[in-house]
């Protein structure tokens, strides 16, 4: 036990300090120690400190990796002329005039879009919407969390197709909300957000909806009304964006995402040293995390793409979404007069294997750190793909320019 409190607490300490790393990071680890020690010998529980990933960051000589993906993605868009109007005719040259398996049909019956709008079993069915929703919210649920969710689907008005993705296997007892009834439910154990949104959020399905909300169960939205934030990020050309953070026990894990009390939504920010490789690349710019996103239709398109169907937990897509719009750091933005507060909730505590014969819910998670996970296997396994899709990335940008990445 003190070796996990001392392994997290030191990762931890990343998020907080200031002053010199060193010292930082021994005063942490001891601290770290001591607090694990305590813990350890006053709760019959285990309980375990996950690290955040920025301690991770920093070992993997991160600033190198983006440079990388950066080099790939500019000698890219290099080989497609540099100019941006031939790579919009790129995009425009691939239209297909019918669906893949749909060439035997005339054109006039193809439907090759869908979405989640309730129809009635009878009348005439161009009479069955009463309102058409523009906008899509979903929500990865567990049921314990139901006061938190209950609370943030009511800041989201009749205009918004309301999607919930139960990992608990329990979705009826959601009727008790009067909202429920008008809900889609959607059931699969254990799964994370990307799983669902991977399988169930095509863009071909969502397509008639102008922006989509991928958020978390765990965020406080006390100071949110989603009809103001579509505004503003109307006003202010965001295709991908997410509101602003507060910070509730504990620190930001980046500053791009930090709530500022001065403006009405900020573009880029001023890391620390020796975190951005570029002032117009993340994590300075172009860049919000995977909590709460919120994507524009085409961004979403771009994004759906990008998700890879074994890697789950979504680690290392903020830091890719700046591939998916052009200028990423004018795009890609974060909306302060409309914030929310990362409530942290451990939800995926519940959903790794159980280790050493306790449930995966019995690892009690208690964290300074954003990044909550209470099952030490769920953690690693998110560095990992972290790793795997980093250089699933790199490889992608490097073949298609024709040559090997660089070692
Ligand atoms: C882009 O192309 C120019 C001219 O062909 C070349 O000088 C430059 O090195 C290329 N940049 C990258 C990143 O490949
Ligand atoms: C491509 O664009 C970049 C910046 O927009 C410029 O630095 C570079 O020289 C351009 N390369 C070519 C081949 O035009
Ligand atoms: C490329 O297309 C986008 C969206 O259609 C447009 O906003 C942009 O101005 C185009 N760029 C050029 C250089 O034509
Ligand atoms: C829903 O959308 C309509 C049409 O854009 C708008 O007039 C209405 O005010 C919206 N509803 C709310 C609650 O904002």
């Amino acid at each position: 036990m003190a070796k996990l409190g001392s392994i997290s607490c030191r990762a931890c300490s990343g998020l907080v300090g200031k002053k010199n790393v060193t010292v930082r990071f021994t005063i942490a680890t001891i601290i770290g120690i001591v607090v694990g020690f305590l813990i350890g010998i006053s709760f019959p529980t285990k309980l375990c400190f996950p690290s955040s990933v920025i301690p991770y960051i920093e070992d993997r000589n991160w600033v190198t990796t983006q440079a990388l993906l950066n080099h790939a993605l500019t000698s890219a868009r290099n080989r497609s002329g540099n100019n941006s109007n031939d790579f919009n005719d790129t995009l425009k040259t691939y239209v297909p005039t019918k669906p893949r398996g749909a060439e035997r049909l005339p054109p006039g019956i193809i439907v090759s879009e869908s979405d989640f709008h309730l129809h009635r079993l009878w009348g005439n069915p161009d009479e069955d919407l009463t309102i058409k929703q523009k906008y899509l919210v979903t929500f990865a649920v567990g049921y314990d969390q139901k006061k938190n969710i209950d609370a943030a689907v009511k800041k989201f008005s009749e205009n918004f197709t309301i999607l919930l993705f139960h990992y608990d296997g329990r979705t009826s007892e959601w009727d008790e909300f009067e909202w429920s009834k008008r809900a889609i439910h959607v059931s699969a154990r254990r799964q994370t957000k990307w799983w669902y949104a991977k399988r169930f959020l095509h863009p071909d399905i969502v397509a008639p909806y102008e922006y989509i909300f991928i958020w978390d169960e765990d965020l406080g939205v006390e100071h949110f009304n989603a009809e103001e934030y579509i505004k503003l990020i109307k006003k202010h050309g965001l295709e991908i964006s997410q509101p602003g953070l507060m910070p509730n026990r504990g620190s930001i894990t980046w500053r791009m995402t930090e709530r500022r009390g001065d403006h009405e939504v900020h573009k880029e920010t001023k890391e620390r040293p020796g975190r951005c490789f570029d002032p117009h690349t993340p994590p300075c710019a172009a860049f919000v995390e995977i909590m709460a996103p919120v994507f524009s239709r085409d961004a979403w398109r771009c994004v759906w793409h990008m998700i890879q169907n074994d890697l789950v937990h979504g680690w290392g897509l903020d830091f890719a979404l700046r591939t998916c719009v052009e200028p990423a750091h004018e795009k890609i933005g974060v909306v302060d007069s409309q914030w929310i507060v990362h409530q942290v909730i451990p939800s995926l505590a519940n959903q790794g294997q159980a280790v050493n014969g306790k449930k995966p819910g019995e690892a009690r998670v208690c964290s300074l750190c954003w990044l909550l996970f209470g099952n030490v296997q769920v953690e690693e396994r998110c560095h990992k793909e972290w790793r795997m899709f980093q250089k699933r990335m790199e490889i992608a940008y490097y073949m298609e320019i024709g040559f090997p990445p660089p070692t």
